[in-house]
């Protein structure tokens, strides 16, 4: 179904959003939603808007091409109706990102793989493994100069408590656990006894299986249920996007100051940085994006470390 977004500077996108819904609705259906979100539906389109402090977002949906014109036609023509004090400039665009963004080059990528400490053998094999035993979830899998980057930070601040929110079949976990001295702890939370048992067998082989201790269950429960005191020294959030942000301020509650939180996927395949992707993660994710940044308990930096890395340092 084609798509376009528009974003227009203004500070009056809320006033906008009820002019447009109120007169459109003589037409056509037109409501607000709770959170000010207006949406217009026409016969072979519909357009989302969405307020901000200072921009107005639009994303307009439709059958066909033809039909995409006429949403952003007549949604353009409106809304330059009711801007009687500002002059606003509208610029519909097809969606910048979708599936396709590729956000650092592939063959800088390769580069990148191959400049970083090399996974050894056994992580080698356990790519194998988990290929030939979930097939495409295998995708899940951080690489390896991620799992490079895990074992550094967790030696570079020091960890001796860790937790982990997404096991799956325990790379990222051995990476972790790598990095932590010898009475260091892992919590590693997954909801999945399957893919973990592959995890609990190279935890094993890799000789750190009594640093992990594995918990099953909704990763959340596991996090509440934490002491409350700030002693977690690092994290990593792998697991499902939805609960990012619930998973971040469990455990930012929790981190000691100059502990570390490591998000992987912040940029969604590039979904993040698209405003026409609008499930349920995406803007959960994007929200969270957007919370860090401005969270005055920590620093922050995001890497383009392959689907997006955020760290985020406990002040
Ligand atoms: C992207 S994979 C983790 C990949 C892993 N870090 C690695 O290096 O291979 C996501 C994992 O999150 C788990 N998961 C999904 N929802 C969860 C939840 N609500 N609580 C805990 N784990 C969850 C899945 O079972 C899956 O194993």
């Amino acid at each position: 179904m084609p798509t376009s977004t528009a974003f227009v500077p203004t500070d009056r996108s809320t006033r906008y959003i009820k002019q447009l819904v109120s007169h459109m609705g003589h037409k056509a259906a037109a409501e607000i939603a709770g959170d000010g979100r207006g949406t217009i539906t026409l016969s072979r389109g519909a357009c989302v808007l969405t307020p901000s402090g200072d921009h107005l977002e639009m994303i307009a949906t439709a059958v066909d091409d033809e039909a995409l014109a006429t949403v952003q036609d007549v949604v353009t023509r409106h809304l330059l109706r009711f801007a009687t004090q500002e002059e606003l400039k509208v610029e519909w665009t097809a969606p910048a990102a979708g599936d396709a963004l590729q956000i650092v080059d592939p063959v800088a990528g390769d580069y990148l793989l191959t400049h970083s400490t090399p996974a050894d053998d056994l992580l080698n094999e356990l790519v194998v493994r988990t290929r030939e035993a979930t097939g495409d979830a295998s995708g899940m899998q951080i690489s390896s100069d991620e799992g490079a980057l895990l074992t550094m930070l967790v030696r570079m601040v020091g960890a001796r408590n860790a937790v982990e929110v997404g096991v799956f079949t325990g790379y990222s976990s051995i990476c972790i656990a790598r990095g932590l001295p010898e009475d260091g702890r892992l919590l590693a939370c997954d909801v999945s006894d399957e893919w973990t048992s592959i995890a609990r067998e190279y935890w094993e082989r890799a000789g750190v299986a009594d640093r992990i201790e594995l918990k099953i269950g909704p990763a959340i429960e596991t996090l509440r249920a934490l002491p409350s005191e700030p002693y977690i020294d690092i994290a990593f959030i792998d697991a499902d996007k939805v609960n990012y942000p619930a998973y971040y301020e469990a455990i930012v509650q929790r981190l000691r100051p100059g502990g570390l939180v490591v998000l992987d996927n912040v940029f969604l395949g590039g979904r993040v940085f698209d405003p026409a992707f609008q499930e349920e993660h995406h803007r959960a994710v994007r929200g969270l994006n957007d919370l860090i940044v401005a969270d005055d308990r920590v620093d922050s930096v995001m890497l383009p470390v392959r689907d997006g890395v955020t760290l985020a340092r406990r002040r």
